[in-house]
């Protein structure tokens, strides 16, 4: 496994390279990132993955400077898990004058948890059309974890003819349903108990809508509700349609209900698909 960090030898070690298969991070890696870096193997011959903490999606109160930086760890579990080449750039690799060429994401990324982050998908999706610009995958590959994003990145690459195929990975729980995270680390022990509550409440919605209801207003506002109730501070409970994102009607089929709430500090968001059977 080699570790590259500046573009220049990175441009030139993949230089004769035509089937990447690539998987973008910020580090701290655990299981949810090494499922997707297994899943590579079936979508390229040389699998490379990043590691860049990426200022341009934090917002200015959020986590950029605490965000865990693990480099070593990270690169023994890339290690193993088969990894040909890992990028690790720095600020001034990727930015070396400052970015006011900034990919302005689909109106979507105005809503869900870009209503709380604003910017944020202008900012994932300006790093990872970089970092597709420079490694040139044949395929990439992303967490169901973060489904906005997932989505906002798929229609970035089809509204801008990026030659890349996106690959969506399961997102990789713990024992209790938490959905691993890098943010999971900053729970306090109590938290850490509290904090499957928030996939335990997507999955009574999954449950609900599946038993025939579809007043999904109403649905969300008690699930908040409930929420709030056992201390959450939540962002956002919605039923969308997986296909459009867009608010679910009664008809949809494909649904998803994904969530984003607080615990003290820690934001955390996680999200069910599922489909349900058409209403006579
Ligand atoms: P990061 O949060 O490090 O996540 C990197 C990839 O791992 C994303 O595609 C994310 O969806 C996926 N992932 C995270 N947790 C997961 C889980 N529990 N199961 C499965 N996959 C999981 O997402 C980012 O970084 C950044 O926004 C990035 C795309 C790298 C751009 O900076």
């Amino acid at each position: 496994m080699e570790i590259i960090s500046r573009v220049p030898e990175l441009r030139e070690r993949l230089h004769n390279v035509s089937n990447i298969a690539f998987v973008p991070t910020m580090g701290n890696l655990h299981a949810g990132h090494i499922s997707l870096m297994e899943q590579a193997r079936q979508h390229g011959d040389c699998i490379v993955a990043s590691i860049f903490v990426n200022p341009l999606q934090f917002g200015a109160n959020e986590d950029l400077a605490s965000y865990p930086r693990t480099l070593a760890e990270d690169c023994r579990k890339l290690y193993a898990a088969g990894v040909d080449v890992v990028f690790t750039p720095n600020e001034a690799d990727l930015y070396p004058q400052p970015q006011t060429v900034i990919v302005q994401a689909p109106p979507i990324a105005g809503e869900l948890c870009g209503a709380y982050r604003p910017g944020h998908f202008d900012g994932v999706a300006t790093i990872v059309l970089k970092l597709f610009n420079l490694l040139q995958p044949q395929a990439a590959l992303f967490g169901n974890k973060d489904f906005q994003q997932l989505f906002i990145i798929r229609e970035m690459v089809r509204q801008l003819n990026v030659p890349v195929a996106i690959v969506a990975g399961e997102t990789v729980r713990e024992a209790d349903g938490l959905a691993m995270s890098s943010r999971n680390g900053y729970l306090r022990p109590e938290q850490r108990v509290e904090a499957p509550r928030l996939f335990k409440a997507l999955q009574q919605v999954v449950k609900t809508v599946r038993d025939g209801r579809r007043d999904f207003k109403a649905i969300e506002t008690q699930t908040m509700q409930y929420l709030t109730m056992m201390g959450w501070i939540v962002d956002y409970i919605e039923v969308r349609s997986a296909d459009t994102l867009a608010a679910a009607a009664a008809n949809d089929r494909n649904l998803v209900v994904l969530g984003a709430a607080r615990l003290g500090k820690t934001r955390l968001i996680d999200n069910i698909e599922f489909c349900v059977p058409q209403l006579n």
